[in-house]
């Protein structure tokens, strides 16, 4: 730990701006002072540190004693697992209380709205969901009081988020108009067209638990989600980058042509590169840049001897120095100044300038100078992000800066105290390192800024950088945290609660169980983003150091394929299922576009024991979110709404018979489901209650608890029309009828669902709903069909239109009376049908060669034939010998999976599974549920 008393600025406030003087409260107890507050709960926390059991929790980060309580501010903030959590939801929350009658049906909203909001800017995170996004969610699910957990917690947006539900400003911003009484209502369609204002919540703070495996997410969120005196904060800050200005502001000045001091804007650095000619040294700047014209040569000259050059084809130019803090020799790529932008004092007016001998003596002084005070040298592990830096020379964290920026960073570093300061500091950081790039064309043209800071996602060194002085970069975001500060005033502290650990674990220190009123998580997506690689910076500077063991992502380096992506979600998903309260709610947002990424979580959702009630996507182009079906339209931003089934539903599943269980899972699970869907004036369907959709729900559930499915999909669909009322090709409980007959008494018009073709499947899906509306003819369909196709799986087999009309569907051939399909079809669309008996030739006319739905009776026949079809195809995958099956018949997989798993046959399902294309075993929700738990049956029962 660095000693920080010895420069201290001499202000009387050690630590925190605590915003108050008086007596405090905390989770029930009362302290004379915030700083005594604090004093106790750190004094609980040290002691705690030294337990051993306490530092195997999983995800404990990687730190010592001090820095660790160095950076808590217990019991609302602690770098490493909460020790507080169970005190803080025993205080905070209310226990479970089954008759309750807590009911809400799933929920979408955009969850884009508000990012150029201040509070959002005020700190930046690899990926961030705006908490004015996340306050509809919040209002629409909870009640004031109620706990809600973001389990990847980030930058705590969601912390923010739950603490403005009690702001009325924050509230009505958003659309919604607050009564006096605390009453939040919103305006929705009722009965056609017009438009109500109808309770929807209320005024009030949630209180809010948030944990994050990364230790600078959670010291972000803290900051977030505390409040203090801010405009001590802001006197603070000034006077610590005034003294900064003053102390070293001679390493950022420059010399003006009339001999004034010019302050700089900013520096570009150049990589230099040598010639695999002649050796000699190219300043890639120089040779390679058009400055005039903003453009970059592909091809450029050696200025020694003239070769033709590209980037590919030079040498990096090494440059090899003691590093005494490394106490080792380092060999680093060589960076030049090659322009100076400055102002001069007390104007606003750019001049630029390449540098002079006295700008390069300047800069020689630094980089031959000691610097005094503490940075961090960590070496930067290796990684699957990491390896460009490194490749570059940049082993050590203290490499990725200028010689100039690392001494003022350090030197600034050293002198502050207390976290807001520091949380400026690390929001500073980011555009401070040799990573920040420079935007040649938005600098020769104007327009959009030339700093557009590091680029996201990557750990990449360009060859032209930009170098801000941090005291400017500081200034900056000094105003945009005071904006977002003032901005959230609302935000007490008192209602949230961080902690640093994995979600595989939240509940460490004793059961949660039924404890969570909501969960709202943004997690990982597979490969996406390396977020403890991409923190590794920031956390030098703190200390603390994210254990990245549980860390839910795909990685090379730390061999973590996608299954044990799955394997992480799922254990994370079992533990929030576990801690959330029966007949609850839980949003997952989802940013990925990859269906593989996508279809892994949704099983390890479904393993941990939710039902998901929802999926909605984001429609970029219309606006809105969309109800979705299948893995097919991820093509957009996703928010998943799952539900942990209520109070007695599960014991009941347990003690019930098959058929009375199946019955209740449906009833349960139709109960959760919205009634009404309505969007500019019409209804939409709703895909959750369509027969098949669940049927493939009791499916996954009867599997998932480890039971035989009872029943056959003919005699489910039977059941449903003797038990419920269908409507639309929707079914609904006796009592959601009523609703749903109203609304569309209203609304004549039924908007359907747009399926994509991909696969055998979804055109099967298709083609049904085309020949739902219209039962028509293979000529008529086909060219449709065709048109579909282009987004066909390559590893798919593709089927004929004729295959899949004869495997599902029946056609008039003109014999016999006609069919109701056909027969009502026509009669609505021909009025001179209307009065024709049904055998009459003319409409028999009509009527010939139409394709129709058949109903299940028939259905199951077809199936039965279909399905022999599909067997005899799969039993040759089976019996493949050798190399990877390339393209699959995937309906044939299914099936064949399916029988396997009722015959316990799970070694035939893991070794067709790993024959076929992996990226359609990914991809497929049904298919890798049954290998999920074939490998899992298979393991347990080799285990006797
Ligand atoms: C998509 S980000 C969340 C961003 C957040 N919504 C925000 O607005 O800032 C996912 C987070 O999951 C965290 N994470 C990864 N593995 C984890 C684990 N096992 N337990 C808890 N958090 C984890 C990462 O550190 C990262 O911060
Ligand atoms: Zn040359």
């Amino acid at each position: 730990m660095s000693d920080n008393s010895q420069h201290g600025l001499g202000l009387n406030d050690p630590n925190q701006e605590a915003k108050q003087d008086g007596p405090v409260e905390c989770m029930g107890k009362t302290f004379a002072n915030d700083a005594e507050r604090r004093e106790h709960y750190l004094a609980l926390l040290s002691e705690k540190l030294k337990d051993p059991e306490f530092r195997k929790i999983e995800g404990f980060p990687v730190g010592e004693d001090e820095d660790i309580l160095e950076l808590s501010d217990p019991p609302y903030y602690t770098a490493c697992p909460n020790p507080f959590i169970e005190e803080f939801i025993a205080h905070n929350g209310r226990p479970y209380d089954p008759s309750e009658g807590y009911s809400r049906e799933p929920y979408a909203a955009d969850v884009s709205e508000g990012k150029t909001d201040p509070i959002y800017n005020a700190h930046s995170y690899h990926t961030k969901v705006p908490h004015k996004a996340i306050m509809h969610y919040i209002l629409h699910y909870t009640s004031p009081g109620d706990v809600v957990l973001d389990g990847f917690c980030g930058s705590g947006m969601t912390g923010i988020a739950a603490q403005l539900c009690g702001d009325r400003k924050t509230v009505e911003s958003l659309g919604y108009q607050v009564l006096n009484d605390g009453t939040v209502l919103e305006e929705k369609e009722v009965d056609g067209a017009k438009s109500k204002w109808v309770p929807i919540s209320e005024l009030g703070p949630r209180n809010v638990l948030l944990n994050d495996l990364g230790s600078v997410a959670a010291f972000i969120s803290s900051n977030y989600n505390s409040n203090f005196d801010v405009d001590l904060f802001e006197r603070r800050a000034e006077e610590l980058i005034d003294k900064v200005e003053s102390e070293i502001g001679w390493m950022y000045e420059t010399l003006h042509d009339d001999g004034g001091v010019g302050k700089i804007n900013f520096t570009i650095w150049s990589d230099v590169f040598s010639c695999n000619e002649c050796t000699g040294d190219i300043v890639f700047w120089d040779s390679a840049i058009d400055a005039e014209n903003a453009i970059v040569r592909d091809v450029f000259e050696c200025s020694h001897c003239g070769a033709a050059l590209t980037k590919r084809s030079v040498e990096r130019f090494w440059v090899t120095k003691y590093d005494p803090r490394i106490e080792e020799t380092v060999k680093v790529t060589k960076q030049v100044p090659v322009l100076i932008n400055y102002s001069l004092p007390g104007s606003s007016k750019r001049y630029e300038k390449k540098p002079d001998d006295q700008d390069i003596l300047v800069i020689k002084k630094i980089e031959e100078g000691v610097l005094e005070d503490w940075y961090p040298i960590s070496e930067i592990p290796k990684g699957d992000k990491t390896s460009e830096p490194i490749s570059c020379g940049i082993t050590n964290v203290n490499l990725f800066y200028t010689k100039r920026n690392l001494r003022a960073l350090s030197y600034i570093y050293d002198r502050i105290e207390g976290n807001s300061l520091r949380f400026l500091f690390t929001a500073a950081m980011s555009g401070l390192t040799k990573l920040n790039q420079f935007h040649l064309k938005n600098y020769v043209f104007g327009g959009g800024g030339c700093n557009p800071g590091p680029r996201k996602g990557v750990i990449y060194t360009p060859s032209i950088s930009l170098e801000s002085p941090p005291m400017k970069v500081l200034r900056d975001r000094l105003r945009t945290q005071m904006r977002a500060f003032r901005s959230k005033a609302a935000v007490t502290g008192f209602n949230s609660l961080v902690s640093v650990g994995s979600a595989t674990h939240i509940d460490h220190s004793s059961s949660l169980e039924n404890t969570l009123d909501y969960i709202f998580i943004d997690p990982p997506f597979g490969s996406n983003l390396m977020y403890s690689e991409l923190s590794f910076m920031w956390e030098s500077w703190l200390k603390v150091f994210t254990n990245n063991k549980q860390e839910a992502i795909e990685n090379k380096t730390q061999n973590k394929n996608v299954d044990v992506y799955r394997g992480l979600m799922t254990e994370s998903f079992r533990h929030l299922y576990k801690m959330l309260k029966p007949g609850r709610w839980m949003t997952i947002e989802f940013s990925n576009t990859k269906a593989h990424v996508w279809n892994n979580i949704q099983t390890a959702i479904y393993d941990a024991g939710f039902i998901v009630g929802n999926v909605s996507a984001l429609d970029k182009k219309q606006g809105g979110l969309n109800a979705i079906v299948g893995s097919t339209a991820v093509k957009q931003d996703l928010v998943i709404s799952a539900y942990k089934p209520n109070g007695g539903f599960e014991d009941r599943f347990r003690n019930e018979n098959d058929d009375d269980g199946l019955w209740d899972f449906i009833r349960t699970h139709l109960g959760y489901l919205a009634v009404v869907k309505k969007r500019d004036g019409s209804l939409s369907k709703i895909p959750e209650r369509d027969p098949r959709i669940l049927f493939d729900q009791v499916v996954s559930y009867f599997v998932r608890n480890l039971r035989d499915v009872p029943i056959s999909a003919k005699e489910f669909q039977l059941g449903l029309q003797e038990r419920f009322a269908e409507r639309d090709g929707m079914v609904f409980l006796p009592e959601q009828v009523n609703e749903y007959d109203k609304a569309r008494i209203t609304t004549a018009q039924l908007r359907q669902l747009t399926i994509f073709v991909d696969d055998e499947a979804s055109a099967i899906e298709w083609v049904r709903q085309l020949l739902f509306d219209k039962p028509q003819s293979h000529q008529d369909v086909h060219p449709r069909f065709i048109n579909e196709l282009s987004g066909w799986k390559k590893a798919e087999e593709q089927l004929e239109l004729s295959t899949l009309l004869e495997q599902n569907f029946i056609k008039y051939e003109g014999h016999g009376p006609i069919p109701p399909q056909i027969h009502s079809y026509l009669s609505t669309n021909f009025k001179e049908m209307r009065n024709l008996a049904k055998d009459d030739s003319q409409l028999i006319k009509k009527a010939k060669d139409r394709w129709y739905v058949p109903n299940p009776e028939r259905e199951e026949d077809l199936q039965k034939l279909r399905e022999r079809d599909l067997l005899k195809q799969f039993e040759e995958y089976k019996s493949h010998e050798g190399k990877k099956i390339k393209t699959v018949r995937m309906e044939a997989v299914r099936c064949g999976f399916k029988k396997a798993w009722q015959e316990r046959d799970y070694p035939t399902i893991i070794n067709v599974a790993e024959k076929i294309p992996q990226n359609l075993l990914q991809e497929d929700q049904k298919l890798l549920m049954w290998y999920d738990q074939a490998q899992t049956r298979h393991s347990d029962e080799s285990l006797f």
